[in-house]
């Protein structure tokens, strides 16, 4: 068994079950609360954004959902990396190089930034990957490559249902054959997701703007079109 902030992965034969816990954070885990329900709320939206990209000809983690707040998963060596996608300036990207919230990119742009609180997550290059032997250089090609095609599809996604995804974080693993695979979640703890003006992630939390779990059930809804 393995536990993070958010998601406990216990083995499940030759898969793995994730259950997704109440726990919301921010900061690298400096800010930290259990809202009831949140587990449910991401697990159900990553099973159905995960099973909407497998229809899309993506190869995701996900096998099974399991009512209420656990997923059926392949088992995957995860890579220490965050895969961020953004379409529109905020957050990390404006405290680095400037510019206006919710200002768009002219493409949408694939970041690395390596999984470690104690360092703050810091932005990595590919090179950095391959000299830290982190993955190797086709590997990361191949994760930009499915980060970008994953990102459009669900911006394609929320277009059509009148939200605008801004960025998106994702994380990848290798299954038992070495083959990448997306795994993780897909929720609006790892997004920014917004419709005229409003905030429907985890910037509410991070930001005190109100309850979170209030637009959380709003992003849960609209991902209900999509059938398990
Ligand atoms: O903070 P930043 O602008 O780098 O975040 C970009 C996107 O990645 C946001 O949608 C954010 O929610 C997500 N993210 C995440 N987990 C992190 C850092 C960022 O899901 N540890």
């Amino acid at each position: 068994m393995r536990e993070g902030k958010t998601k406990i992965v216990e083995e499940f034969g030759d898969d793995v079950i994730l259950r997704f816990k109440d726990d919301i954070t921010a900061g690298d885990g400096a800010k930290h609360d259990v809202m009831e329900n949140k587990g449910s709320i991401c697990c159900e939206v990553t099973a159905r954004m995960m099973k909407y990209l497998n229809e899309n000809g993506i190869y995701t983690m996900f096998l099974e959902y399991l009512p209420p707040n656990k997923l059926h998963a392949r088992k995957l060596t995860m890579i220490p990396l965050e895969v961020i996608v953004r379409f529109k300036k905020a957050g990390s990207f404006i405290r680095r190089y400037g510019g206006t919230d919710g200002e768009d990119l002219p493409s949408p742009l694939v970041e690395f930034t390596y999984k470690n609180d104690e360092l703050h997550d810091p932005l990595m290059c590919v090179e950095h990957l391959e000299v830290l032997g982190i993955t190797t250089r086709q590997v990361a090609c191949e994760i930009i490559e499915e980060a970008r095609r994953s990102a459009i599809l669900l911006k394609k996604f929320f277009d059509q249902n009148g939200f605008e995804l801004w960025d998106i974080k994702f994380e990848y693993g290798l299954d038992q054959n070495g083959r990448v695979c997306l795994g993780d979640e897909i929720s609006p703890d790892t997004m920014r997701l917004r419709r005229s003006g409003q905030i429907f992630d985890k910037d509410v939390y991070r930001k005190d703007l109100g309850n979170p779990i209030e637009k959380y059930e709003v992003v849960l809804e609209l991902c209900r079109n999509i059938s398990l």
